[in-house]
């Protein structure tokens, strides 16, 4: 008998979590205002909030902690951290920043002016928000394929090479640079192909642009064009991030996530003009460019966590869970963003809460019912996130609705797995008693869904 699949680690370390009454959950989730980023972490049983600064930390990487410079200036640990990032892509010029969103803003500071255009795949909200904060405009050119959570495509995160091309041909001279994101977290944890990001740097080529990859999720990514690209079968993760890395001319990265740190981030690039415009606003916002954000111990953690999760057997581990989460979605039927992606399930709730009017924010609903059912935090991308349109100030509810549901890197068992599936399969067999959604009473300008106020209708 061929034996099972398991975990490629072993626990060491636990923290304990605790469950709640519906009854509680009532009153903290309309304390909290409908809105689960105000609850407090020991209001929520299993937190699926995000991936990002949740997963655990291997003895490796604490180990790794002890040796940490923190010299103010050239600390070693800012050295271990550059070697192995230009070891694992190519890039000689490194800035570390305290997360990803810091590394989007030092960088794009140098190159986004007002009226400038970036095209890229579902630019992340804060991405998005680095980009029209500066008055300039983010054009998405993610497949069209990518909206229908039904049809099933290995790299259903890839660019459409005729709309990016597009956005050159008639605007090639307010264009910086050209943005990728991999995996693309807003479409639902999609891989980019290999193929994809060739024909993307020919594009970027002819028009005489650069390409930045919003690197978050890379080595998932490569793992679904080792596991799902022709030709890749036998490369090994370090050589496939090698080659993506070998079309791009930078990177942004949130470390939070495929670096398996708690925070942290850092651009790097191969252009030394990019690092020089780069490094001058490094230093006021972040910090010295050799810490820029980071402590020297987590910089010595992050070289470690780099390595290990571009290994073939931890990220089988982390995706196989995701996989056998959806699996279970399956056995319910509950509609979620097909095949599933690296990080997380997006459930599709215009298609399970069909009776809640956009206007109501389906998504939102969803997952302040999945939380009162068992205390599950997932997290809404949709008409929230979307923000309001810049100069219309109308909502935006031209992408989809979904609750988003991470799975942090080496936190929950399987175990927790079924209780998610179970929860998420009684709010789904009671949908058509759930008639109305919410209505927000409170809002910010950018990034309103960390900080808005709702109230239950
Ligand atoms: N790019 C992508 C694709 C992201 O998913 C994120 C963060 C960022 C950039 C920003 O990085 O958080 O370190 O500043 N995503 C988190 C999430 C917040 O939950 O998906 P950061």
């Amino acid at each position: 008998m061929e034996l099972p699949f398991a975990e490629s680690w072993k626990i060491k370390m636990v923290e304990p979590i605790r469950k709640s009454t519906r009854e509680q959950r009532e009153k903290w989730l309309k304390d909290a205002h409908y809105n689960v980023f105000q609850l407090k972490s020991e209001q929520v049983y299993i937190d699926c909030i995000t991936d990002s600064g949740t997963g655990s930390m291997s003895d490796r990487q604490w180990a790794a902690m002890m040796m940490g410079d923190e010299s103010y200036a050239g600390a070693s640990s800012f050295f271990r951290l550059k070697d192995t990032i230009t070891r694992l892509t190519g890039f000689e010029y490194v800035i570390p920043t305290h997360q990803g969103r810091a590394a989007e803003n030092v960088l794009f500071s140098h190159l986004v002016k007002p009226g400038a255009i970036v095209p890229g795949n579902s630019h992340f909200d804060t991405t998005k928000g680095h980009i029209e904060s500066r008055k300039a405009t983010a054009v998405d050119c993610t497949i069209d394929e990518a909206k229908d959570t039904q049809l099933e495509l290995p790299f259903k995160g890839n660019v459409d090479p005729k709309k990016l091309e597009k956005v050159l041909a008639e605007s090639a001279d307010k264009v910086p640079f050209i943005i990728v994101t991999i995996t693309n977290n807003t479409a639902g944890g999609q891989p980019v192909s290999m193929q994809n990001l060739r024909e993307v740097r020919a594009i970027a080529d002819k028009y005489k642009k650069r390409l930045i990859l919003d690197s978050a999720r890379f080595a998932e990514n490569a793992y679904f064009i080792k596991t799902r690209e022709k030709g890749y079968e036998n490369k090994t993760i370090k050589e496939i991030v090698k080659e993506i890395y070998s079309l791009a001319d930078a990177m942004t990265m949130s470390a939070k996530k495929d670096g398996i740190v708690n925070m942290g981030g850092f651009i790097a690039t191969r252009h030394e003009d990019w690092y020089e415009g780069a490094k001058c606003f490094c230093i006021p916002f972040e910090g010295y460019l050799t810490y820029g954000g980071m402590n020297g111990r987590d910089m010595d953690a992050l070289a470690v966590g780099l390595d290990e999760n571009t290994e073939f057997d931890n990220l089988e581990t982390r995706i196989k869970q995701v996989e056998y989460l959806a699996k279970r979605f399956d056995e319910f039927g509950i509609p979620y963003q097909r095949p599933v992606g690296g990080h997380a399930i997006f459930v599709d709730a215009t298609r399970i809460l069909t009776q809640v009017p956009k206007e109501e924010f389906p998504a939102q609903t969803l997952t302040t019912e999945l939380y009162l059912e068992a205390g599950i935090r997932g997290c809404e991308i949709g008409y929230i996130l979307a923000d309001r349109d810049p100069v219309t100030r109308e909502n935006r509810f031209g992408g989809l609705d979904l609750l988003r549901l991470c799975i942090p890197r080496r936190v929950y068992t399987n175990n927790h797995m079924d209780v998610i599936a179970v929860a998420m399969k009684n709010v789904f067999d009671r949908r058509d008693q759930i008639k109305r959604g919410v209505k927000i009473v409170w809002e910010a300008e950018l990034m309103r869904h960390f900080t808005v106020q709702l109230e239950k209708l």
